[in-house]
């Protein structure tokens, strides 16, 4: 088969033939359609990920139909799946386990015309979604779901601030809170992305390289925030802060902005706030994101789609940050 592969720190990803892996038992073979990317594959590209072997096939992502099974397997052949990124996340569902691998690093990822996985980790397709669509849903809206769902108890009718509205999580955050009932409000460092957002659901937005966007916000949104989503960390964080009300819980996923700045804790005990670490999700949880996406005919948004052979190509749209949506690899 043909994968992506990264040879090498910092080289060009190249596409070559690898051989094609045999489903053992407990297993199936999925013959991947399209696979999006992740800010993480970036991060692993360029070196800032903690125990990167080489080769590898990167992406955490993927649709496919399982095209074989190894012994005792159950998933049937002809199968459309959605692949579910977190490898063994364990027993307990308040957090993951020792084992825990987010697919993709250090096991080879959906990069590739084909993959084997234990059957656990397939999940059927929504019917509704384009392979192109079906293939940006696993990490992004696992994350977005998690951080929403399980963290914040998100409830209908509450005020949500999403962060950063130009990334996937981001997106997939938008889009559930909005089916779930909640009114979003969001950030970005682009006005056209402000404005997607609202053709999206959102009620509005504001830019976080111009001043006190976090006021701004809350006037705008006639109160503070019941949730706050926030994967960008930075000095922004002071702002998401106050601008969190009564009760409010802060969910944050992602550290792109850097250290937070030094917060005073009278902003936070007050208010009687939580402040909730979130990362990825249980299988439990994407199988009731995936029923919930196809509740809801949830669609993620796709940037563009890219062959398997400009792979480097599609790694440089997600780099420039100019994308709106998930950028997507087609692996047919
Ligand atoms: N913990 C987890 O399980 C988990 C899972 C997924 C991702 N992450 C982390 O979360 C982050 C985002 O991941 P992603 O895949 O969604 O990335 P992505 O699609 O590449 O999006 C990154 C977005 O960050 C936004 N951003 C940049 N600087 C910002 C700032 N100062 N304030 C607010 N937003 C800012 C930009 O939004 P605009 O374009 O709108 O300006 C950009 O589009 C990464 O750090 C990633 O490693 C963590």
């Amino acid at each position: 088969m043909r994968a992506l592969v990264l040879e090498a720190q910092d080289q060009p990803l190249v596409v070559r033939e690898v051989p094609t892996p045999e489903p053992g038992p407990g297993q199936a073979r999925v013959r991947l359609k399209a696979a999006a990317l992740n800010h993480r594959d970036v991060f692993i590209l360029r070196g800032q990920y903690a125990a990167i072997r080489h080769p590898a096939i990167l992406g955490s992502d993927g649709v496919g139909v399982v095209e074989s099974t190894g012994p005792g397997t159950v998933v049937p052949v002809g199968l459309r799946v959605v692949v579910q990124p977190s490898l063994d996340w364990g027993d307990d569902l308040r957090f993951q386990g020792s084992r825990y691998r987010i697919l993709g690093m250090p096991d080879d990822g959906t990069f590739a015309e084909a993959i084997v996985l234990p059957e656990g980790n397939l999940v059927a397709a929504p019917a509704h979604l384009d392979d192109a669509s079906a293939g940006a849903l696993p990490l992004a809206w696992l994350t977005a779901w998690r951080a929403l769902v399980t963290r914040a108890t998100l409830r209908p009718g509450e005020r949500v601030l999403v962060t950063g509205i130009g990334g996937g999580v981001a997106q997939a955050a938008l889009l559930l809170a909005t089916a779930y009932g909640a009114r979003v409000w969001v950030t970005s460092g682009d006005d056209a992305k402000i404005a997607r957002a609202v053709e999206l659901g959102a009620c509005g937005g504001a830019r976080y390289d111009q001043p006190d966007w976090g006021g701004r916000l809350v006037r705008e949104a006639g109160g503070p925030f019941d949730v706050i989503v926030d994967g960008a960390g930075g000095e922004g964080f002071g702002q998401l802060v106050r601008a969190l009300g009564m009760g409010g819980r802060l969910a944050f996923y992602g550290g792109t902005d850097g250290r937070w700045p030094a917060l005073l804790p009278q902003f936070l005990f007050f208010k009687q706030v939580s402040l909730l670490a979130t990362t990825m999700g249980s299988p439990v949880e994407f199988a009731h994101m995936v029923a919930f996406v196809a509740e809801h005919q949830l669609r993620p948004v796709v940037d563009r789609v890219f062959p398997l052979a400009e792979g480097a190509a599609a790694f440089a749209r997600l780099e420039s940050g100019a994308q709106f949506g998930k950028v997507v690899l087609d692996l047919t």
